[in-house]
């Protein structure tokens, strides 16, 4: 045992390991996994570069002038803060000016025509997204980007009611989504793997709790998916989530959510058609299985304050967890 108020060897490196990983994985613009992601982590680690050399310079002549060897010729002062001051800042202001609008068309380019759209509208505090099936008719889902991979693909981004902001770091650049007006952002990935969006405009309450699970695969996959979500709900499985689809309706779930295939057909919250298919419920807030909708379902305004949907305190553990066996069979 340690005995308290010792440093525990290595607990440094403990706390600076979430930092540190920070830097890297599923969430990080400098772990790029698509083209615009690429583009930005190249300008950073230049900038990082160039800032490092001009921090050196600058210490050095700290050091130097600290060590008093500092014996200018007359005028060379002036010559030293108009050169050093004013003429190297602008130069290196203007070049930054332009690398960076030299970047901007590429990433602000639109996907070319044909390329699969996505539309995904930001709510307090959840991602609203529809995707374009085979037939034409637009399929909808929540909190769940799904992409193939060496494709680019067009977003289109809606704000049902304040500004939020998309941001898929290792993906790409991130844009304001705001009420009234559709922006578009290219993704476009580079490898297969799973990784974090989140919205990067403070939305109110819970907008920290606003994250988005982004997932890219190869095209076959995405395509099974697609057609997956497409398919209506599946019925219940057992007893147990039929007892749950029957509270479902009882408790008037269906007034704000949808699942097609049955009457409900809400259109507040989030659809529910293949919940049970998703990483994580609640926008990230939550893993996803039967434990975390039901702790969704009684905690919700405890779990995301502010959001709209309340808490059904009223249900017993035992109707919660019917309720949360039926969710978690539509997948
Ligand atoms: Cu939505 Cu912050």
């Amino acid at each position: 045992m340690i005995p308290s108020g010792t440093v525990r060897p290595g607990s440094g490196l403990a706390v600076a390991a979430p930092a540190l990983a920070g830097c890297g994985g599923l969430q990080s613009a400098l772990a790029p996994a698509g083209r615009g992601a690429e583009q930005i982590a190249q300008i950073f680690w230049w900038s990082a570069a160039f800032a490092a050399l001009i921090w050196l310079g600058v210490v050095g002549l700290g050091i130097w002038a600290l060590l008093g060897r500092v014996d200018l010729h007359p005028g060379s002062g002036n010559r030293l803060v108009i050169g050093a001051g004013a003429v190297f800042p602008t130069v290196v202001l203007t070049v930054y000016l332009v690398v960076g609008l030299r970047a901007l068309p590429e990433l602000l380019a639109p996907a070319p025509e044909g390329s699969l759209q996505i539309r995904v509208v930001g709510e307090q505090f959840w991602w609203r997204v529809f995707y374009q099936g085979e037939d034409g008719a637009w399929v909808e889902t929540a909190n769940e980007l799904h992409l193939p991979v060496d494709e680019p693909v067009q977003l289109l981004l809606e704000s049902a009611d304040v500004i939020h902001s998309l941001w898929v770091p290792s993906l790409g650049g991130k844009i304001d989504m705001i009420p009234g007006r559709t922006n578009r952002l290219t993704l476009h990935p580079t490898r297969t793997g799973v990784f974090r969006g989140a919205c990067a405009e403070f939305c109110g309450a819970s907008h920290a709790h606003m994250a988005l699970d982004v997932v890219v695969r190869e095209r076959a996959g995405f395509d099974q998916w697609l057609a997956d979500q497409a398919a209506p709900a599946l019925p219940p499985a057992d007893e147990r989530a039929e007892r749950g689809r029957a509270l479902f309706f009882r408790t008037g779930c269906g007034a704000c959510h949808a699942i097609r295939g049955t009457p409900a057909d809400g259109a507040i919250g989030p659809d529910l058609t293949h919940v049970g298919s998703r990483r994580s419920i609640a926008a990230g807030r939550l893993p996803a299985g039967p434990a975390g909708l039901a702790r969704w379902l009684s905690e919700t305004d405890h779990l995301k304050p502010g959001v709209r949907m309340p808490a059904f305190g009223m249900l017993g553990p035992d109707e919660v967890e019917a309720l949360a066996t039926y969710l978690d069979g539509l997948r």
